[in-house]
């Protein structure tokens, strides 16, 4: 289960004009549970003018650096951002979340593969926390970056990035592509769409020696390449995705395209949390069970509300339920009964579930 401790800032880096990165003391007795696996987000939690606010932000730093960071990118109008980037600093106490998320690598030293990630504007930030552990704990492995941004200023780590290509001359490409910047280069310039991606697939790459791709960016870029990708004959589960969405900020992909069928139902919830189990009347079947079951029981587990973070995934032990979205999830999880409860409607009128599973 996912917990919240208050943990204080430590350091507050800009990283570019629009971008800070954040990293937290955390005392010897949560190590434990604050150790990470590159690709995992930290919720962050605080009050802002009266208003409960979470956000789920990418952990950037490696497990190999002994650090805990995250990279924060203002977004025009998001509480949150907006604070971050400018009020925020060493000493502040904040309420932040266990990792969480599963767009992750494991890297192990015996392995020997090829990495390729598509990275746009802050989706860096989990592909540089497994570009680093890969560099670092896989001595054979080679990792390809295709990054895109507007301009060369607001490329975030870039200096990091340039610092990881002179350590790892031999094992790491990087190929930046600037939307509004020329660099004398019609294959760099612009933004990474279906043709940009099919010509760095097929002109630097050969997609059959890759063993893993990473995407991380807004929906149009993913799913661009996604689809590039499969008519190369990259097969599904190699295409790993996650979108750089903070919801509730700048999703722009939540639930506007959802229609309710006309099965969903009023429903008796049972529900498992920590040990306890609660049982209520959910009574508009329109609501997500996140937010019905919020009425009754403190403390449930969520960050996005957008079907991308996952930390309202709970099993769904009896009955059926509808989901508006569901990004976060991989196939096997949702094969194995998991839902995001955010996303969820019952369409049955029994449903038992549990977060604890
Ligand atoms: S709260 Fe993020 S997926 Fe439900």
């Amino acid at each position: 289960m996912p917990k919240f401790h208050s943990l204080k800032v430590r350091d507050v880096r800009r990283e570019t004009p629009d971008c800070v990165s954040v990293s937290f003391e955390v005392p010897p007795n949560l190590k434990p549970e604050y150790e990470f696996v590159p690709g995992q987000h930290l919720t962050l939690k605080k009050t802002i003018n009266g208003t409960e606010v979470r956000r789920s932000y990418s952990i950037c730093s490696s497990p190999t650096q002994g650090e805990l960071r995250v990279a924060i990118k203002r977004v025009a109008g998001g509480q949150f951002s907006v604070f971050a980037n400018e009020q925020l600093a060493i000493g502040t106490d904040l309420d932040v979340m266990t990792p969480m998320g599963n767009f992750t690598i494991e890297a192990a030293p015996e392995q020997v593969k090829h990495y390729v990630a598509f990275a746009a504007g802050s989706g860096i930030t989990p592909i540089i926390a497994m570009m680093k552990t890969v560099l670092a704990v896989e001595p054979l492995s080679h990792f390809t970056l295709f990054y895109g941004n507007r301009t060369t200023e607001s490329i975030i780590f870039r200096d990091e990035i340039e610092d990881l290509k002179n350590e790892y001359l031999t094992r790491l490409s990087v190929h930046h592509v600037l939307s509004q910047e020329d660099i004398g280069a019609d294959l760099f310039f612009g933004r990474i769409d279906q043709e940009k991606s099919r010509r760095y697939c097929t002109r630097l790459l050969d997609v059959a020696d890759v063993d893993a791709f990473y995407l991380c960016g807004p929906e149009q870029m993913i799913f661009a390449v996604k689809s590039t990708l499969l008519e190369l004959g990259v097969e599904e589960r190699q295409v790993h995705f996650e979108l750089f969405t903070t919801p509730g900020e700048s999703t722009g992909v939540t639930n506007k395209a959802w229609v309710p069928t006309q099965r969903l139902s009023a429903a008796k919830i049972t529900l498992t949390l920590d040990g306890n189990t609660f049982t209520y009347d959910h009574g508009q079947a329109t609501e997500t069970i996140l937010d019905a079951a919020s009425k009754t029981i403190a403390d449930l587990p969520f960050a996005c509300k957008g079907g991308v973070c996952c930390t309202c995934k709970a099993k769904l032990l009896q009955g059926e339920v509808e989901m508006e979205v569901c990004y976060g999830l991989e196939r096997e999880e949702v094969e194995a009964g998991y839902i995001l409860t955010c996303q969820a409607h019952p369409k049955t009128e029994t449903v038992v579930l549990s977060f604890d599973e």
